[in-house]
Formats: C-alpha cells, structure tokens, sequence
C-alpha cells in the first residue's frame, strides 16, 4: 500500500475475491474501476456464500469504503438486489455511507441489457456490458451526474428513447423501451442512490494525500482486456494496471503493488480461442471442472478448462507488471497423476512465446508442454490444516507436498514473478502466504 491493485492474470474468474478480501483488512478504500456486473465475486464466510457483482470486495471489511468508480458501468437493479441481500446478513446498510458510485460512471438501463441479448458471436454474459461502454464511447450515454439533467430535459428524453428504439429494431430485438418507463427509471435511481453518488476520484486522493491505503480491484481479467486481449472474444473495458487508477480517477504514481491473480489451471467463459484447452467431459479437464466447481459466478455457464498456459501468463505480467501472483486453486489439481505447463506455441510449424495478436492464428496454437509429477488428493479440512501449520510453524510454502511445490516453484522461474500467495481451498483460512510477503498476515480479522 498506499495503493495496491490486483487483476485477474488470466480470462477472468481467478479467484481475486478471496486475495482483496484479504488485502481489504488493511485498506481503507476498495475501488472498482472497471466493468460491470458481469464480474462475480465469491467470498465465503464461514457457512455463508457471498456472490457479489459490483459490490467491491472489500465490503466484508466493516472500515472499509467502498467505490463504484468512474470506470464503471452500473446496473443499479442489480445493485440494489446486492445491497439487499448484504442487509439481509448484516442489517448494513453502507450506501451513502461507506459506499459510493461515482458520478462519472455510466448507468446501464434496461435497454442495454436487451441489446446485449442480440449478441451471437462473443458469447457475453448478457448484461449490458458492452451497450452501455458503446454509449458511453458514442458520447450518448448517461452517467450518474447526468441523471437530473436528463430528467430535466424532454427533448433528451425523446432523443434517446427513439434512438434505443431504433437501435433495438436493427439488431432484430423485439422488446421496445416506453418514454414513462425510461423517466421513471430515472427518477427511481435518484432516489434510491442519490445519496451515494459522489465525486470519487476527489475523495479518493484525499484519503491518499492523508495516507489511507487504497485497494484497485479489478474485474474479469488480462485476456478480456479490450484492447489487449483475444479480440473479439473480450469485455468491452480495459482490465489492465494501466486503467486502474485511471478508472479510479487518481493518477499511476500512488499504485505500489499489483497483484496477479491465476488459477494453477486456467478456465474460460465464453467463446474465443485457448490454445491450452482440454476436453470438458473426460481425463484432466473434466477433474477440473468437477473438483474446482467451474461454473460462472454471474451466469453459471460451465467455464472451459484447461492446463496453465505460461505463455499468457507472461504476456499478462508484459502489460501489468505484476510484483507478486496469488496462486489459486492448487488444491483443484490433487489427484491429477501428471500436471502439465504450457512453455510455447506451435503455430503452423513456427515455434513462439508470445500470444499472437489475431483471434485466428490464436487459434491454430498448439500448446508445447513441459510435465510435472502429480500430488495427491487432500480433503478439505486437511489443506486448511496444512495452511494452519504453515502460519503456526512459520514454514511457508515448505508444507506444501513436494511435488506440488517443485510445480509451483517452476511457475515462479518460469514467469519471473514471485508467488506470494497460494490458495489451497475455498475457506478464507485456506491460503499459504509466502512468509514475509504481503499476504502474510492473519486470516482471522473481518469481523462480518
Ligand atoms: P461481457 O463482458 O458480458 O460483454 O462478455 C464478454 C466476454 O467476457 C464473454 O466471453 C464473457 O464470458 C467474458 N466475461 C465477462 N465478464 C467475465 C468475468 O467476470 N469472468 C469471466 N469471463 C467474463
């Protein structure tokens, strides 16, 4: 800290929830800076799960603030059904109070969400993501300041509504949006979240200039990223480090820590290329997806899985700079006879190191792979007790079985990029922190 960031290193989905629930002990702001409810966040609190898809992470930090920050585009029904299920555990109310959206982030509105539906060729999760950064690039999008000028203005009014519709019959939608419906929905916004809508990024750089520590969190991952990315087949906001502060509306020199989250696989939602991809019925990939329960958090679409593809990987740290990954999953991989790392592509004879920049040569990739020895299968409470031993013993990572630790150590000699953390369970307690490093610290401090 002051502030840190942390980003998915793969296609999303890594497992950052629980390392910025971690992190989010320490901070005293955890900032969204990009996307949408197309994230989902799963955070386990003892018996109870939490899915979030807006909501910073950080929320189960009681002092913790929390920002929808000026890179973002909100849905504000979906934010109110998160708010009410966090009531519902906690009887918190934190918008307006510890939680903010900031002005300049776009609202997504109910026609966003039904141009989203004509999508045939990404394979997005539906939810108005791309339309309303569309809008927003179109300069005829509205952000939360916007809102009581727009209300205010009839002819706006009636510009948008017939432009929505006429947007909506070229894509062969055949929902329409009503004038009253679209003023009510605006007016519904304001009093529901009139409130919490601030100008972020100020108060964020206060809080910085006062020494708080800022955590950026990002959401889906380095190969969604927009511009970066395996194009087509990507979100429409930039992902990286570059927008993190950005899109929190502070300038890069207070960022100190980036943090890459990777599974110890890799998985992907949606369609697009992923040269490392295994069959999803059989053998090593469907032991994935069955033991790593890979199923979307926001759609529940099952995710395509796959080995650790060490060439995005590095592609992923050229763009973000990562100073420490957070391993995740590895217990996932237990009772796998042999594990395998992807170190290159063969792409039609040519041997590379980097992912190629077109969406179809990606796909003629074969993954060359180097082999590592399996390690067992371990029930649940026995990686929490092997992670308990680790902090009680001070040993690190040494706990880990051999073989899963020499995978791990070739992943760091591979990337260049020392693992600071390693997830070995779904349970909060359920992490090794590399001793000395920024995750070593006590799993036991939320107190929601
Ligand atoms: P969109 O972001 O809904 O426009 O979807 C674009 C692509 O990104 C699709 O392939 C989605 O499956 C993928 N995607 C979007 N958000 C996430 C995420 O949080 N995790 C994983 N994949 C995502």
């Amino acid at each position: 800290m002051p502030a840190s960031v942390v980003l998915g290193a793969q296609w999303g989905d890594e497992g950052k929830g629980k390392a910025i629930d971690q992190l989010a002990n320490e901070s005293n702001w955890a900032v969204r800076f990009q996307g949408g409810n197309n994230a989902g966040h799963t955070i386990v609190l003892g018996d109870t799960t939490l899915k979030l898809h807006q909501i910073p992470s950080g929320v189960t930090s009681p002092h913790c603030n929390l920002v929808l920050g000026d890179g973002m585009v909100v849905d504000p029904w979906v934010l109110e059904e998160e708010l009410d299920r966090w009531h519902s555990l906690t009887e918190e109310r934190p918008e307006g109070k510890r939680l903010f959206i900031s002005e300049r982030a776009s609202v997504i509105l109910p026609f966003h969400r039904m141009y989203d539906s004509a999508d045939k060729v990404v394979g997005t999760t539906g939810r108005g993501i791309g339309p309303a950064y569309r809008d927003r690039i179109e300069r005829v999008g509205i952000r939360f300041v916007d809102i009581p000028f727009v209300i205010g203005d009839s002819d706006k009014i009636d510009e948008t509504v017939s432009r929505m519709n006429m947007q909506l019959d070229s894509v062969g939608v055949n929902q329409k949006v009503e004038r009253k419906d679209f003023v009510a929905d605006l007016e519904w916004i304001m009093d529901r979240f009139g409130e919490a809508i601030r100008p972020t990024g100020a108060m964020i750089d206060k809080a910085l200039k006062n020494g708080e520590n800022v955590l950026l969190e990002g959401a889906q991952g380095a190969m969604l990223d927009i511009d970066q990315g395996t194009y087509p087949f990507v979100t429409s906001s930039v992902t990286s480090r570059a927008n993190a502060t950005h899109g929190a509306g502070i300038h890069p020199g207070h960022v100190n820590n980036c943090f890459g989250i990777s599974k110890a696989y890799t998985t992907r939602v949606g369609n697009g290329p992923f040269p490392t991809e295994l069959p999803y019925d059989t053998g090593p990939g469907n032991h994935m997806a069955m033991v790593g329960h890979e199923f979307g958090t926001t759609t529940g679409r099952p995710r395509r899985t796959g080995w650790l593809d060490m060439v995005s990987l590095k592609d992923s740290h050229r763009l973000n700079g990562y100073t420490g990954i957070v391993l995740t999953k590895l217990d996932v991989l237990g009772g796998l006879d042999e594990l395998k790392i992807c170190t290159g592509y063969d792409l039609d004879g040519q041997i590379i190191d980097y992912m190629p920049t077109s969406s179809h040569d990606l796909a003629r990739c074969r993954p060359i792979y180097e082999r590592h020895s399996g390690f067992p299968a371990l029930e649940e409470q026995e990686w929490i007790e092997m992670a308990e031993l680790s902090r009680s013993d001070r040993k690190g990572f040494e706990v880990l079985p051999e073989s899963a630790l020499s995978y791990v150590r070739r992943i760091e000699e591979l990337s260049g990029i020392p693992i600071v953390s390693i997830g070995i369970g779904p349970d909060r307690r359920a992490s090794i922190a590399s001793l000395g490093g920024p995750f070593d610290i006590d799993p036991e401090v939320t107190t929601f």
